[in-house]
């Protein structure tokens, strides 16, 4: 056969394997508002960037009529492209090939594209659009997933592992999105669960639907799995990529640095702090009135909104942002919210990204429901995560700052690098209320109009330990400054840090709250 005969031979065989599953499958794939595949890997990585690896993998079943079946690319695309011009290690499950189900090779291909992830320091980007361990294969289909999560867990914390569910993730599937960094839904196309309603109904007897049992939204405001939720793909892989603008592609190195943009000028704190110090207001435009172009990348954002998370940039440095949110519960940390910051400060740590806490909170949220959910355990975590980080650690204390809220926000004695209090915090064991009705509580009681004697103490209180000086006396707070200096603070402190070197005590590993 002549070199012209083998290359047409080679077109044909891989324009046979990529079409999938056919075309009745990608009409019902299309039917169902889901983007093939190969047409997301388009839409999600720089134009004609894809270089395939392993189109021609075979799976080796041959059990229950498998040995006649072929699978085109054994249900999963997986390759090199870019995104921002820079190279990222995806795959992409195929529903039309099999309903995207998971066999031995399937996992194979994963897993070789994500030890090419960690060996060169990229990122990875898996889409899940699958109905699980491939049936037919029995073991090696488990085999496989046991094989991936092994991965995910070796590849945290060197490389961005992000998760994209456009489609079913169901079963011991979801585990491998649950070990990876970020995770992003899609409206109406993503369902995530263990067991299905199948199943559901069998065992408990109760009829649920996919969408209300793991749906996006579900994944987004109830659980907290997911990070991100889009109303369509398109919208979903743009956020994709302006996450990838943040980050640094590996622990190896920094986030990129952008050109510097002033806050724009709508965000001025003067119009939003509230003169009334028990009013709320909203931390996100407080984010807004620091960073560069005003422009917030929020994390999580409607689950636990009593913390906000997200990634900014100061000075054209990316840096991560966590800040109470007063208009949520008063800001107070609990069970969700603990769990949520405590992630985020470990994923920066890990990825050399600095943690800039804004703090007001009235402290950990009292009660029941929260003692018997762990509060203890879970608001230890944000302890464990603050001290254990190197980052450089900037802390401005906005308004309240109360027990052991004023303690687990990085603090000074966390091992916070700089800590600045506006003139409006109050630093104290607790707020002024409940500090003098318990040390004033004999004299109150003895006092003939017990209501004045406690405004008065109330009022005595707050004079002497609601404001900045007492901790900055004590050198808990290195500088008071004026609200309006706070980013200027900020990009001082943050290039005062440049350089930090912080060791821990040589160990194998510590041993976190989980
Ligand atoms: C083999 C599968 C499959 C699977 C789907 N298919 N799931 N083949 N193994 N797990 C095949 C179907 O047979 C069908 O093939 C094609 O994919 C499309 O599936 P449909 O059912 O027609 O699609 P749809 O109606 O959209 O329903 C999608 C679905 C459903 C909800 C995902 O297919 C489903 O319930 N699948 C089984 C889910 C499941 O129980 N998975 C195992 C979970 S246990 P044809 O040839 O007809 O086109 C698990 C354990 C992992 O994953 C543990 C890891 C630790």
């Amino acid at each position: 056969m002549s070199l012209k005969s083998k290359i047409i031979e080679l077109f044909t065989r891989k324009e046979k394997i990529s079409t999938g599953g056919g075309d009745k499958a990608i009409q019902k794939q299309v039917a169902m508002g889901k983007l093939p595949a190969r047409e997301r890997l388009k839409v999600l990585l720089d134009p004609n960037s894809f270089h395939e690896t392993d189109l021609f993998v075979e799976h080796k079943c041959e059990e229950f009529g498998m040995d006649k079946k072929q699978l085109p690319a054994d249900g999963v695309i997986t390759g090199i492209g870019s995104v921002h011009n820079r190279p990222v290690s995806v795959f992409a499950q195929d529903f039309t090939v099999a309903g995207g189900s998971l066999g031995l090779m399937h996992a194979r291909k994963i897993t070789k594209v994500m030890d090419h992830a960690v060996r060169m320091g990229i990122p990875l980007i898996g889409i899940n659009d699958s109905g699980g361990a491939r049936i037919q294969e029995g073991v090696n289909s488990l085999a496989g997933y046991g094989e991936i999560f092994y991965r995910n867990t070796m590849a945290s914390g060197i490389v961005p592992q992000i998760s994209v569910i456009l489609g079913p993730c169901a079963g011991g599937a979801v585990y491998s999105p649950a070990l990876t960094d970020f995770v992003f839904v899609v409206d109406k196309i993503s369902k995530m669960f263990i067991t299905g309603p199948e199943v559901i109904k069998t065992v408990l007897g109760e009829e649920i639907s996919m969408e209300d049992l793991g749906g996006a939204r579900v994944q987004t405001e109830i659980t907290g799995n997911a990070h991100f939720y889009a109303e369509s793909e398109m919208e979903c892989f743009e956020q994709i990529k302006r996450l990838l603008s943040f980050i640094p592609w590996s622990n190896r190195e920094k986030a990129p640095l952008v050109t510097p943009k002033m806050p724009r000028a709508q965000f001025d704190v003067e119009r939003i702090i509230p003169a009334e110090t028990t009013k709320p207001y909203d931390i996100r435009d407080v984010i807004k009135s620091i960073c560069d172009d005003s422009d917030f990348l929020e994390i999580q954002e409607k689950w636990a909104a009593n913390i906000v998370i997200g990634f900014a940039r100061l000075n054209g440095e990316t840096v991560g942002i966590i800040g109470n949110q007063p208009l949520v519960l008063a800001g107070v940390l609990d069970v969700d919210s603990s769990d949520k910051a405590a992630r985020f400060i470990r994923y920066c740590d890990a990825f050399n990204i600095p943690l800039v806490t804004l703090v007001d909170l009235p402290g950990y949220l009292p009660g029941v429901d929260q003692e018997h959910a762990g509060v203890i355990r879970h608001g230890a975590k944000i302890l464990y995560a603050y001290s254990e980080a190197t980052v450089p650690k900037l802390t401005v204390i906005l308004r309240k700052a109360y027990g052991g809220g004023y303690i687990a926000m990085c603090s000074r004695h966390l091992g916070a690098d700089f800590v600045f209090a506006w003139p409006t915090a109050e630093i104290a064991v607790m707020g002024p209320e409940g500090a003098a009705n318990i040390i004033f509580r004999g004299e109150i009681a003895a006092a003939k109009d017990p209501d004045t004697v406690r405004k008065q103490k109330v009022q005595e209180y707050t004079e002497k330990f609601a404001n900045p000086y007492v901790a900055a006396s004590n050198g808990h707070v290195d500088s008071v400054i004026n609200p309006y200096e706070t980013r200027d603070a900020l990009i001082y402190a943050l290039k005062a840090s440049a350089n930090k070197l912080e060791t821990r005590p040589n160990k194998k590993h510590g041993i976190p709250p989980f």
